[in-house]
């Protein structure tokens, strides 16, 4: 969370700083600062508690010169969001500014021995003790600025990934990183920096990637020069991007989310282009192929993820213990990591993310591979961190997501563990070739389909009108269908604040039930396949206590468009491919109850859409 940024160079870096702040907003939104540099001595910060436009409105008439400059927008860990604890920091002289993404964990010692040394603080930060502490060093054994750095890292525990500029150095600009991402964009005589690639590819698609513990020395006059904590020299290995500008706008919707949402035949496409072939009958997964032995022969899969992508992770494990038969584990990764799980070496780690940041994923498949276990990731974000410390995986292609509430990214996500069950299955012969052939075709059917569902848009909206007043809602699903309604439910609840809970359709009668009157909406999937039945009793159940119903049902169905107060029909298909497709109408009533309810869609209250901090 928190989103970095810095330039070095002949622009302006006023502009280049704010529109790259604007970008990374999605990391956290609750207030925003720049720092900026004309020579030496000139060093001014401005901050605000809010959003970067906030941050551009005060400016308004100030001095925003400058060629050198870093930036923040700030999700608060350390500190109420206000315009003290907004970064960038000074050190207490006013000779550094610091912009920190990430927790300094021992910073309460590090503090107290400060202010016995006569320090003074401003906010309530932990990137304040950071930047008093360089200050110190700087000071007390007249190193430069990189040095003082490097030194101060040392003493640290935690995440950073930090930007500090001195006023003594104005042709300089220092970055390090540990566990928070920083990328480093190479322009002709002029760098970039960023905590992903977002704010840089509109000017250079040449990147460097810092490592943890790495700390980048970057000089107008000397270029780039990367060195480790430990003060050893490392060559910069430099990697081109290949996202598109056009990947980052809002390309004529009102929203990023509902852009995303209609972006998914096309993000679902890529995730499988080149991977499978109904004609031909084949499904290959290239980025793991050199462990596809490996892991049909592991004697049990665990999936690691958080939030939406949880929610992925709890579909692949139905997919793959119905088809390939291999035990799988799905767990949170902030309770595994934390909870001395067991882990043999024959076990396989599956992390699913979308951003391949998030800290506690991170941490639990560092602990997964101490432990000796296979490593995979399914990640969106290509160069991630993730992507980097697994020992394989796939890339799920969804392109850019922006909107903080994930869509694309989830049901390509579903769609990638749908074709690991079914590489698996086919190589461990748990699937008949009859059924490998109908999950093929259907795959490949996926997009139009999502393409058909998609022109229900009014319809839904229409649905979604009636109830946004709603105080509470209910989602259910059984099977693979489950985790749609919690996944239906998180939509709900992330960006129209509307408290929802999603249950497996069978478990209502344990609790829910209880809530169920007629101002509650029940929103459940009831598509025609082996539990159909039983989910219209337990719909019957609903309306017996006069719950307002809205089910999604299969093309065709008359039973539960009987019974229902709405329905929306998907099209007909696999079960197995059920749940992708039953994911969009609760996508849609989420994304236009926010509308109405005129919530931030892209950017909801306090979330962010990479949790670097634990
Ligand atoms: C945040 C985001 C969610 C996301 C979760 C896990 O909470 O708001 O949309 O599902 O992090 O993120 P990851 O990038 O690992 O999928």
């Amino acid at each position: 969370m928190c989103g970095i940024v810095g330039y070095i160079g002949d622009k302006k870096a006023y502009p280049v700083l704010i529109k790259g702040l604007s970008r990374l907003e999605y990391r956290g939104y609750d207030s925003a600062g720049i720092a900026l540099m004309s020579n030496e001595e000139d060093l001014r910060v401005y901050k605000r508690q809010g959003k970067v436009q906030d941050l551009v409105d005060f400016v308004d008439g100030m001095d925003i010169e400058g060629n050198v400059g870093i930036g923040h927008t700030r999700w608060a860990t350390h500190g109420l969001p206000n315009d003290v604890n907004a970064h960038p920091h000074f050190s207490g002289d006013g000779d550094i500014v610091l912009v920190h993404n990430g927790i300094i964990e021992n910073y309460d010692i590090i503090k107290k021995e400060l202010i016995k040394r006569g320090h003074v603080f401003k906010s309530e930060t932990d990137t304040e003790v950071l930047v008093h502490l360089i200050e110190d060093i700087k000071n007390n054994s007249t190193v430069s600025l990189e040095e003082a750095v490097r030194i101060a890292l040392n003493e640290v525990h935690g995440a950073y990934a930090i930007v500090a500029l001195s006023k003594h150095e104005p042709n300089k600009i220092i970055a390090a990183k540990k566990s928070s991402p920083l990328v480093i964009g190479m322009g002709e005589d002029e760098y970039y920096l960023a905590s992903d690639a977002t704010p840089i590819v509109e000017y250079t698609k040449n990147v460097v990637y810092l490592e943890d513990e790495q700390i980048a020395i970057i000089d107008r006059n000397n270029g780039l020069r990367i060195i480790s904590i430990s003060n050893k020299e490392v060559s910069p290995y430099v990697q081109e991007l290949e996202m598109q500008l056009e990947e980052l706008e809002k390309g004529g919707y009102d929203h990023f989310m509902l852009k995303e949402i209609y972006e998914q035949p096309r993000a679902i496409h890529d995730s499988f282009r080149g991977r499978l072939n109904a004609q031909e009958g084949w499904i290959s997964l290239g980025g793991i192929r050199d462990f596809e032995e490996r892991i049909a022969e592991a004697n049990r899969i665990i999936i690691i993820a958080c939030g939406t992508s949880w929610h992925a992770g709890l579909v692949g494990e139905y997919y793959i213990e119905d088809l390939a038969r291999i035990p799988v584990e799905v767990e949170y990764a902030s309770e595994f990591r934390y909870r001395n799980p067991i882990i043999r070496p024959n076990d396989v780690v599956i992390a699913i993310s979308q951003s391949g940041e998030t800290a506690d994923t991170l941490a639990a498949l560092k602990m997964a591979k101490e432990k000796g276990a296979t490593l995979l990731g399914i990640v969106n974000v290509v160069g991630s961190t993730i992507s980097r410390v697994t020992d394989a995986g796939s890339y799920t292609h969804a392109g850019p997501e922006i909107g903080v509430a994930s869509t694309k990214a989830f049901t390509t996500q579903v769609t990638l563990m749908a074709m690991l069950a079914m590489m698996l299955a086919k190589k461990r012969k748990t699937v008949t070739e009859e059924r490998f052939n109908t999950l093929l075709n259907e795959m490949e059917a996926l997009p139009s389909k999502i393409e058909k569902l998609l022109e229900s848009n009014d319809y839904i909206r229409g649905i979604a009108e009636i109830y946004k007043d709603a105080q509470n809602a209910l989602y259910l699903g059984r099977g693979s269908s489950f985790p749609i309604a919690l996944e239906g439910a998180l939509k709900l609840k992330e960006i129209s604040y509307i408290h929802a809970e999603g249950y497996p359709a069978a478990e209502m009668k344990h609790g829910p039930i209880a809530l169920i009157d007629e101002n509650m909406p029940v929103f459940v999937i009831a598509t025609k396949g082996e539990n159909y039945e039983k989910v219209v009793s337990n719909i019957q159940e609903v309306k017996a206590r006069k719950g307002k119903l809205v089910a999604i049902v299969t093309q065709g169905d008359v039973t539960v468009k009987n019974i229902a107060d709405h329905y929306i029909e998907i099209p007909d298909t696999d079960e197995m491919i059920v749940p992708i497709l039953a994911t969009i109408p609760w996508q849609l009533i989420s994304y236009h109850i926010a509308v109405m309810r005129e919530c931030n869609v892209d950017q909801p209250r306090n979330l962010a859409k990479s949790v670097t901090v634990e």
